[in-house]
């Protein structure tokens, strides 16, 4: 099962069946010739650069004081991770910093964005810090601006300190009084260094997966529990705006969104009203709040029981005028409408099942879709508020092989060429869109998938830990050259 594919794994889920995964595996060749623009056309300001998650790369996760994280206990609990491997390793960026933001900056990306294990650096949650481990990001930061290249940290991205998961996790309110915490002490600690800030990293993805589905850590599946811990995360996410523009002169304060381009399976008003659906919840969740729409249970009547975990005042802490939002996008739904799963009725077609000519397919089983980010950008940039957008995450998982130590990876670099025509398309229509990270540096931990779908423009040989530049990040390099 593919983690985006949220609906069709809901109703299996409910139905308590398990499926085979299915991967369509198609040949083709791609004209990689050149893409029709250059660096130029996206303008001197744009900025390039890649994305990471600390618990995907960093491994050391037991090492100088670290506490463990919901993601440490997930991988190590048996059938959760497909390959049964865990993040103990990955690639080993707690050691390995330096050579690979050398990387970055060997690509002419001009930022890294990455972010802070929240358990290396409160290894409770909150209460007693760990030096040792607020060092370690001091020196990430450190060497950044040494060799040129602009940290970028998301406060979150998903690795919840295990300690609070046993006080509950994010469905118990607390958690987000300990978020305000470790947020306070982050933008403190880093913050003269460090003015490029993001809140979250996709809410809606940890919150449904880790507590609806139960597909990612923590492992819950319970819509209740999904709607407490949304609804706390949703005042996280604000107050963390809040907190980092309190402590961090001259702050440019962002947080990211998961996005999905979505259609209706056919214009018929039952599959009209699915979609719907399925983008209120994918695209409206967690952005409405913020711009003081609330949340979108109009259209997902089966999630009003949100309001229930409403305290006085909330409806105001949820809003904050951010600098700038992150996208998120690698595909677009296709939905029919459904009696499966209850509250949604409606099935997210998975890529391999869609009646779509041609299709191409990545190792995710999401569907190759460039246009989707276009009509992404021009939804979101639609909403009265927002005032600059950054798609902070946007990539694709091929096969790789090692040919006399090149990887020519002709289908990612395609990928990226046929995106980043559209993310232009819609800079020429008009959005503020000011810059674009790749998902990801480096070959890494992928979550419940293991290390099988390589997302990578570098590499990685998770036995030796070396690291190969591959064909996209050279037509990165390339095409970055000033
Ligand atoms: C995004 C996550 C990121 C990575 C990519 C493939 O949803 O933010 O950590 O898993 O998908």
């Amino acid at each position: 099962m593919q983690r985006r594919d949220l609906l069709r794994t809901l109703a299996l889920t409910t139905a308590g069946l398990t499926v085979l995964p299915a991967f369509a595996k198609q040949n083709f060749m791609r004209d990689i010739a050149g893409p029709g623009y250059t660096r130029g056309d996206f303008g001197n300001d744009f900025l390039w650069g890649v994305a990471t998650a600390a618990y995907q790369i960093e491994g050391a996760w037991n090492v100088d004081g670290k506490g463990p994280s919901i993601w440490d206990t997930f991988s190590h609990t048996k059938g959760k991770i497909k390959t049964k491997e865990t993040g103990d390793m990955a690639c080993d960026f707690y050691h390995t910093y330096k050579s690979d933001i050398d990387l970055i900056k060997e690509m002419n990306m001009d930022v890294f964005r990455f972010s802070i294990a929240w358990s290396r650096v409160l290894p409770n949650g909150t209460g007693e810090k760990n030096q040792k481990g607020i060092d370690f990001y001091h020196n990430v930061i450190d060497y950044c601006l040494q060799v040129g290249v602009q940290p970028w940290i998301t406060l979150y991205h998903w690795d919840l300190p295990q300690a609070l998961q046993d006080k509950g996790g994010w469905p118990n309110r607390n958690t987000y009084t300990a978020f305000c915490e470790y947020a306070n002490m982050v933008t403190k600690e880093y913050g003269s260094k460090v003015k490029n800030w993001m809140v979250l990293n996709e809410p809606l993805a940890y919150t449904a997966l880790g507590h609806m589905i139960g597909m990612h850590a923590p492992g819950k599946k319970s819509v209740g529990k999904f709607l407490r811990a949304a609804h706390h995360t949703a005042l996280s996410q604000a107050e963390g705006g809040r907190i980092i523009r309190a402590n961090v002169p001259d702050a440019n304060v962002g947080t990211t969104f998961s996005c999905s381009d979505i259609d209706p399976l056919k214009e018929k008003p039952k599959h009209q009203r699915a979609a719907a659906r399925v983008d209120a919840l994918l695209n409206r969740f967690f952005i409405e709040p913020v711009l003081g729409m609330g949340y979108p249970v109009d259209t997902i009547p089966g999630f009003k029981g949100i309001k229930k975990h409403f305290e006085p005042g909330d409806e105001e802490k949820l809003k904050f005028d951010f600098d700038f939002i992150g996208i998120q996008n690698y595909t677009r739904e296709l939905v029919k409408a459904s009696i499966f799963p209850p509250v949604m009725w409606a099935w997210q077609i998975p890529a391999d099942k869609k009646p779509v000519e041609n299709i191409e397919i990545t190792d995710m089983n999401w569907e190759v879709y460039p246009e989707g980010i276009y009509n992404v950008l021009k939804k979101f940039a639609a909403y009265p508020g927002i005032k600059k957008i950054i798609v902070t995450e946007n990539g694709a998982a091929f096969t790789d092989t090692l040919v006399d130590g090149r990887v020519h990876d002709e289908k990612r670099t395609k990928f990226y060429q046929d995106y980043l025509a559209q993310v232009l398309r819609a800079k020429k229509d008009g959005v503020n869109v000011t810059g674009y990270y790749c998902w990801t540096l480096m070959d890494n931990f992928e979550w419940a998938e293991g290390t099988r779908p390589r997302f990578g423009l570098v590499y990685t040989d998770f036995t030796t830990q070396k690291r190969i530049i591959k064909d996209s990040g050279l037509w990165f390099k390339d095409f970055l050259r000033k």
